[in-house]
């Protein structure tokens, strides 16, 4: 039997600008341009804790379930599927079926990758062959805390009731996508050249990130030094980005969020087939770049009321609030493969290895 405790984690800053700020700008706004759709889905591949506190002043902040239940006011999220690890899962069933007891939630406990064609099947067992949440918009937001995701989850998600058996209906869009791209984590566990290439093991853990090894390339150039650290991040973050293409999205981008010390936390990457998509990106992007100012006000208050500062230089972030693009900057070019050789230095004769 699984203990059902409740699980408390603390969150820095710039993971509150992630849930809050993204998820609870996009969230409405979805709601919104799906308020004609009977049905509206929310998809949460990693769903959290029950109870989430800012690290160093303890205010509680809402977890990307509470973001998703309390978005909407007309029209809100008619059904919700969440996965979560064991340990965590029964707790937040029970504390989300409680606070929200006219909603319909299931939390699937395990592995998402494992556990995700378990979440939808309980979504299309709610309608009938030519109605249903299956059918109705659907979000999904996945958000790991590092390299869990794998792409066959991704792929499940992307054609999911796209093809269905002859005398069901089709989805109209498929379903929208906000995740979490681990660059931070990825960096740690590519290590630059001069230092022991990167682990078998974690090689492989990149390989179902990515669903192919095709990212060995853009690895191999950062090795050879054809391109530097900074550089290969975009380049990880257009071949996911082509991937979603591949996949049969018509629209991907990134949002690139760094910290105060410009170190690159993670890439939020945005994936839709529907034109509405667009705009609602374009206008969570200018809501999320007014957040860091009013940040960096709370700090300044709360340095006056000599409590604990949360970011780590109050210099730099005064520096860098006052220009988004240094800390929030939006990537939507439409991503061109990696050509290796094309970063190849003129000087360097040596036949190509493939070592990996
Ligand atoms: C970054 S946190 C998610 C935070 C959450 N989205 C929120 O806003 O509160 C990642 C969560 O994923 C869970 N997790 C890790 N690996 C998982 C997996 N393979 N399947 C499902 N959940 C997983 C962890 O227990 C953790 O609670």
């Amino acid at each position: 039997m699984v203990e059902q405790v409740e699980n408390v984690r603390e969150w820095g800053p710039w993971s509150v600008w992630k849930t809050e700020i993204v998820l609870g700008a996009y969230a409405p706004q979805f709601l919104r341009a799906a308020t004609g759709s009977r049905d509206r889905i929310f998809i949460d591949c990693f769903a959290g804790s029950t109870r989430n506190l800012e690290r160093g002043t303890g205010r509680p902040i809402r977890s990307s379930p509470q973001v998703a239940l309390q978005a909407g006011d007309r029209s809100t999220f008619t059904h919700l599927v969440l996965f979560e690890l064991p340990e965590k899962a029964a707790a937040l069933q029970e504390t989300l079926c409680s606070r929200y007891p006219s909603r319909r939630i299931r939390v699937v406990p395990g592995d998402c990758n494992l556990n995700i064609a378990e979440g939808l099947a309980w979504l299309r067992r709610q309608g009938g062959p030519r109605y249903g949440p299956h059918l109705g918009a659907a979000l999904a937001y996945l958000d790991p805390n590092a390299l869990e995701l794998r792409w066959s989850t991704v792929q499940a998600l992307a054609s999911w009731c796209m093809n269905p058996p002859e005398g069901e209906y089709r989805r109209r869009n498929r379903v929208e996508l906000l995740i979490l791209f681990p660059t931070g984590p990825l960096r740690r566990k590519l290590p630059q050249a001069g230092k022991d290439i990167a682990s078998d093991e974690h090689q492989l853990e990149i390989d179902q990130l990515f669903g192919n090894c095709d990212w060995r390339e853009i690895y191999r150039a950062q090795r050879d030094r054809w391109i530097g650290g900074e550089a290969s991040w975009m380049h990880y973050v257009n071949l996911y980005r082509l991937g979603l293409s591949r996949l049969g999205y018509s629209y991907t981008s990134a949002i690139e969020v760094r910290n105060t010390k410009q170190v690159v936390q993670y890439h939020l990457i945005f994936a839709t087939s529907n034109q509405a998509g667009l705009r609602i990106m374009n206008g969570v992007l200018q809501k999320a770049r007014e957040i860091l100012p009013r940040m960096l006000a709370a700090e300044q208050r709360r340095l006056r009321q000599g409590e604990p500062p949360l970011f780590e230089d109050l210099e730099e972030l005064r520096l860098i609030a006052t220009d988004p693009d240094e800390w929030a900057s939006f990537i939507d070019q439409t991503p061109t493969p990696f050509v290796c050789e094309s970063y190849r230095p003129a000087f360097c004769y040596e036949p190509l290895r493939f070592d990996m």
